[in-house]
């Protein structure tokens, strides 16, 4: 087998992924392709033998060059709030003109024939599954939920709130975690039979903002209730930034509208076991933080 590189490796999703690699396929049959090769986030990996090539998704030569002798390129999607179209696009030219075989793509679910548009993810994710198709490459788009570690940043932290305080609406997600995700992308690196296939990696359980209130009340034994706000006092209890005002929201309305609720099957068969539930997601958090306390 060639090469297979990982792009984003310092990241919560890529360094989980490199992390499995490594236990399945030796260190030298593997490169990361990294802005600071010194970031002492990479040092440990490039300790045990893994290349870490200098690169950035802007800069198209050291795509290239990062590329040279690579088989499977491994690309964890661009930041949001960041010009996604141009970085994946330099990815996959780069990975055809350099000679690479396969690239996997970490995309977002939706339902089938989905109208969803979230700003700064969807629009840019279809153009990057459509160039990556047309590429002649070989590909595999992995469809990506929203991650169990990243529902807190659309809830709140239900402990400290003490309750969910979200808009509106019943639907659920099927969340799953980072990593049965980068168990997912470690299978299709290191299996045949995955090329020119799209998985939808979805959790094995959906739950509604209401469900995850009761999870972690039971789980914590303290009363965190479940009530509906108005967008705007949501967006004011979050209190982040103007700018992520429709981002923000557009994934809250995207998860109570059940847009993410469908659980496929692929993830479990991908990984071969059942994916990580929420309730297993919040019990491990919340005693992690009693552990901190
Ligand atoms: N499904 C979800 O719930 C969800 C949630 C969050 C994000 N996402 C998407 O999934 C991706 C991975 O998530 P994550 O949590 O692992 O993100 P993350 O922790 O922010 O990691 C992003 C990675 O991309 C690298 N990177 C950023 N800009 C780059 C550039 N111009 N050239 C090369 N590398 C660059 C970063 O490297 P540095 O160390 O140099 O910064 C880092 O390694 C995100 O980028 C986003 O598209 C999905």
């Amino acid at each position: 087998m060639g090469k297979i590189l990982i792009t984003g490796a310092t990241g919560n999703l890529g360094s989980r992924t490199l992390d499995l690699l490594l236990k399945k396929v030796p260190s030298n049959q593997v490169a990361v392709l990294v802005r600071d090769p010194e970031s002492e986030k990479i040092e440990r990996f490039v300790k045990e033998g893994v290349e870490a090539h200098r690169g950035d998704y802007f800069d198209y030569n050291s795509l290239l060059r990062a590329f040279d002798g690579v088989e499977k390129v491994m690309l964890i999607s661009a930041v949001a709030f960041t010009d996604r179209n141009t970085q994946h696009f330099n990815v996959i030219a780069a990975a055809k003109q350099a000679g690479v075989k396969q690239v996997i793509f970490t995309s977002i679910i939706r339902k089938e024939n989905s109208n969803l548009i979230l700003p700064e993810v969807t629009m840019s994710d279809l153009f990057a599954e459509q160039t990556l198709k047309a590429s002649g490459l070989d590909y595999t788009i992995l469809r990506n939920p929203p991650y169990l570690e990243a529902m807190n940043s659309f809830s709140g932290d239900a402990l400290k709130f003490g309750g969910v305080r979200v808009p509106e609406g019943s639907g659920k997600v099927a969340a799953a975690s980072l990593d049965d995700l980068a168990a997912a992308n470690v299978a299709v690196l290191t299996q045949n039979g995955h090329e020119n296939n799209t998985y939808h990696l979805s959790g094995s359980e959906a739950s509604s903002f209401a469900d995850i209130a009761e999870a972690i009340s039971e789980i914590s034994e303290e009363n965190i209730t479940y009530a509906t706000i108005s967008e705007n006092d949501y967006l004011e209890v979050m209190g982040r930034p103007a700018v992520t005002n429709d981002f923000l929201l557009g994934w809250v309305r995207a998860i109570n509208s059940g847009e993410f609720s469908e659980t496929s099957g692929d993830l479990e068969r991908l990984i071969g076991r059942k994916p990580m539930t929420y309730k297993e997601f919040f019990k491990k958090q919340i005693s992690l933080s009693k552990v901190e306390d």
